[in-house]
């Protein structure tokens, strides 16, 4: 398919209307190829996202010697021939982490656990990513890890070798954090325990069980895992339900444009991601689920989402985690409702693929939306509509892309966003499936 650069969003024709499946879960494909890497034996999948983040983790391990088999075209499906957990190989290039922050944290705390020397590469939004906070608590395990900035920033050089456990208490919510230190203390001497501020999404901890590694939740903010020396591939398939995060957009779409009905299949409700719905339900908005059931590890449900107006609300800090990934097209959400919508305490927005915060108010402000930016969040006021025939910079951001096409919905005219391509790192089919829905919104022919 035809991935461009600039994408041309316009008002919505008339109410969005249909099912949707939305790709796999973009936290639990990265883990899935990590976990079945490391496994012995062969590891299916089956719902796996298939989006250049995820194959940059693939491509880093079959760098180290695992083989990874795709199974159909669409590259969903596939096998992962793992190595086990002491097989992996000195890689002879660079690993690149592409636009992965993802990748490139919870891969660190593999590497730290090998006997070899490793250099993580990644693209410009990654290199400008703060990464101290992964490499300070593998190295107090034991692994030597240097890059720009004292080790802060990528590229990162990592030896990695034998490691000791660690209680450790991070000074960041950040599930990748989490799960960096985790995924280390597979290869450490004694057990390893993670603390962390508020409670974040738990993929690592519910998906390291079905590979035979068990892990002990002390309380709500604090995990145990105490190595067992080995993982073992699933006999079931690793089945990844669809990324809440994906399906956000078309959730935010319906309940935007007058007299939608959108049903959203099997969408995973992890309450660790299901702050989005939490953040909507008191926006007054119309969800509904359906058919829960679950997938794997994951709870999953159909979410159906009727238009309805949405109102203002002020997001509880303890939520942030929760809905890390969808403020941009909560902001969105925000802008166009009847209310006033208050976020703060959400720093840790200005250090994602862009930062988040500066991004979303620029586009916004540019569009005729009421939005002031705060240090740590925003205040905006919402707008029945917003005005179009401006051009928006996505800065490479995916999710910045994919929100302004929403915004796009109830404009006057059509905006263009440029910079978008790198809606491929996480949702390749976004604009065939938002199409599907009836939503105004294509690639501009080059
Ligand atoms: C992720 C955790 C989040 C999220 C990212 C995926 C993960 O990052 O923003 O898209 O898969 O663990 P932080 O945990 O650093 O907030």
């Amino acid at each position: 398919m035809n991935i461009g650069g600039t994408l041309i969003a316009g008002p919505a024709k008339g109410p969005l209307q249909g099912n949707i499946t939305v790709p796999g879960d973009k936290s639990m494909s990265h883990r899935s190829i990590m976990l079945g890497a490391l496994a012995e034996g062969l590891t299916k999948i089956e719902g796996f996202l298939p989006g250049d983040d995820n194959f940059a983790t693939a491509t880093m391990f079959e760098a180290m010697g695992a083989k990874v088999t795709w199974l159909n075209d669409e590259k969903t499906a596939l096998t992962v021939e793992g190595v086990g957990l002491f097989g992996l190989q000195e890689p002879e290039n660079v690993l690149d982490a592409g636009n992965s922050g993802t990748a490139a944290r919870l891969i660190t705390g593999i590497l730290a656990g090998q006997d070899f020397h490793s250099v993580m590469v990644g693209d410009a939004s990654l290199h400008s990513r703060p990464m101290a906070r992964v490499a300070d608590p593998v190295r107090s395990m034991g692994a030597k890890v240097d890059g720009r900035e004292g080790g802060n920033k990528m590229p990162l050089s990592i030896r990695g070798g034998k490691l000791k456990g660690i209680n450790f208490v991070s000074p960041v919510a950040s599930a990748q954090v989490k799960s960096c230190v985790l995924l280390a203390g597979l290869f450490a001497d004694g057990e390893t325990t993670v603390t962390e501020p508020k409670a974040t999404r738990d993929h690592t901890e519910r998906m390291l069980p079905l590979f035979g590694q068990a892990v002990e939740r002390v309380d709500a903010l604090t995990s145990r895992l105490k190595p067992c020396g080995k993982l073992t591939a699933p006999k079931d398939v690793v089945q990844i339900p669809a990324d809440p995060s994906s399906a956000t957009f078309f959730a935010v779409a319906a309940s935007l444009v007058e007299g939608s009905d959108v049903v959203l299949n099997s969408i995973g409700i992890n309450p660790r991601r299901d702050g989005w719905r939490r953040v909507m339900a008191d926006m007054q908005a119309d969800l509904t689920l359906e058919a829960e059931n679950t997938v794997g590890a994951e709870p999953v449900a159909d979410i159906r989402v009727k238009s309805t107006t949405l109102q203002g609300m002020k997001v509880n800090p303890q939520d942030i985690p929760d809905a890390i990934d969808e403020f941009p097209v909560l902001f969105v959400a925000a802008a166009l409702s009847a209310g006033t919508f208050i976020l703060d305490e959400a720093e840790e927005l200005r250090v994602k693929e862009s930062d988040r915060i500066a991004t979303m108010v620029a586009a916004l402000l540019a569009c005729g939306a009421d939005i002031e930016e705060k240090e740590d969040g925003a205040i905006i006021h919402g707008k029945p509509t917003l005005k179009g025939g401006v051009t928006v910079n996505a800065h490479g951001d995916h999710r910045i892309a994919m929100a302004m096409a929403v915004a796009a919905q109830k404009m006057d005219v059509e905006i263009r966003i440029e910079n978008a391509s790198a809606i491929a790192t996480s949702f390749p089919s976004f604009v065939d499936l938002a199409q599907n829905i009836g939503m105004n919104v294509r690639w501009e022919e080059t």
